[in-house]
């Protein structure tokens, strides 16, 4: 049966760790896997805008010695013209793996329930699984270990990202502070709630939505936030949600709080004095650059997992 990655949690806990294993080693010997998918093609669908999921995953292709093609949405008749089953359908004839980055959730899951092949999450209103599976690749670089850390989030938390990240600190059975506004519209779905704590409840992961900013940061080994404004929030909106975020922002204050050895952690695009301090970002314990360059490998081994290559 073929496999998608629509959320993080399509993927077993052992699942993630071989993924993120085969990463750490095309890391580190990218030849080897040089025509790995030789003669492939990758379809990449995008209805938002991208900078670093649309070039790694061109680049990725290329490196592993197959071919990606970049399509905007806007450019196809899908919608109009077309619905997402036939387009579906069609491309899956075409080419042997599709990722997409789309406005809603219901649209990627229409298209891997008519592809043939392969579908890949690049971001949705639900999901980040690329993202939150490289990013503990970089914890496990920075920490040795994915076992036992505590993970704080700050900010906006009706969000893709953090529906990921709270998913795989499930898997992982980790502790984590969710620290968001106490609003339904800044914070997690009952949908995604009910999931994380049916996860935990074999892993033993301890997830909570915590309104008080400091109290969340207490003994993190990672302190992430993500935009404020992301793609697709009206511009009207920019005042009203910076006032209920400010109380979230990740501040030098923040950091203090955590582990002395806590990393921070942007997926970026980020905007310095909105989610976080310019303090923050560009200070030593930012590894967003580390975190933005694994998406490049990470990406590699999720196509040759769902190419069934290892
Ligand atoms: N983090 C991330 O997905 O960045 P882009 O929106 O630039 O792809
Ligand atoms: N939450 C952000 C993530 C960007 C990678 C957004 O949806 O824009």
């Amino acid at each position: 049966m073929v496999r998608h990655l629509l959320k993080v949690s399509d993927f077993s806990k052992k699942e993630c760790e071989k993924v993120i294993n085969k990463s750490i080693e095309i890391k580190k010997n990218p030849k080897k896997y040089s025509s790995a998918l030789e003669g492939e093609t990758l379809l990449m669908l995008f209805e938002k805008p991208s900078l670093r999921t649309r070039i790694s995953f061109e680049t990725g292709m290329q490196q592993l010695g197959g071919h990606a093609i970049f399509y905007s949405i806007k450019d196809s008749p899908l919608g109009k013209k077309e619905n997402i089953s036939d387009t579906s359908k069609v491309v899956s004839r075409f080419v042997n793996l599709i990722a997409a980055r789309v406005f809603k959730r219901q649209d990627i899951w229409d298209l891997a329930k008519y592809s043939d092949v392969p579908v890949i999450n690049m971001l949705d209103d639900f999901a980040h699984p690329c993202q939150i599976l490289g990013d503990f690749q970089t914890i496990k670089e920075k920490k040795n270990r994915l076992e036992n850390l505590k993970l704080s989030y700050f900010g906006d938390a009706h969000n893709n990202v953090t529906y990921d990240l709270m998913r795989m600190c499930a898997i992982f059975g980790w502790r984590m502070g969710v620290a968001c506004p106490n609003a339904p519209k800044y914070s997690p779905e009952q949908l995604v709630l009910d999931e994380v704590s049916q996860i935990s409840n074999d892993t033993g992961a301890d997830v909570r939505v915590i309104h008080e900013a400091k109290e969340a940061s207490q003994e993190a080994d990672v302190i992430y936030t993500d935009s404020w404004m992301s793609y697709g929030i009206p511009q009207e909106q920019e005042e009203e949600r910076k006032k209920a975020f400010l109380p979230f922002q990740v501040t030098s204050s923040i950091m203090e709080a955590a582990k002395s050895d806590a990393v921070f952690m942007n997926c970026l695009p980020a905007m310095r004095e909105y989610e976080q301090t310019a303090e923050v970002i560009d200070g030593p314990q930012s590894i967003v650059f580390d975190q933005a360059e694994n998406r490049l490998h990470i990406q590699k081994a999720i196509m040759l997992f769902l190419s069934d290559k290892f």
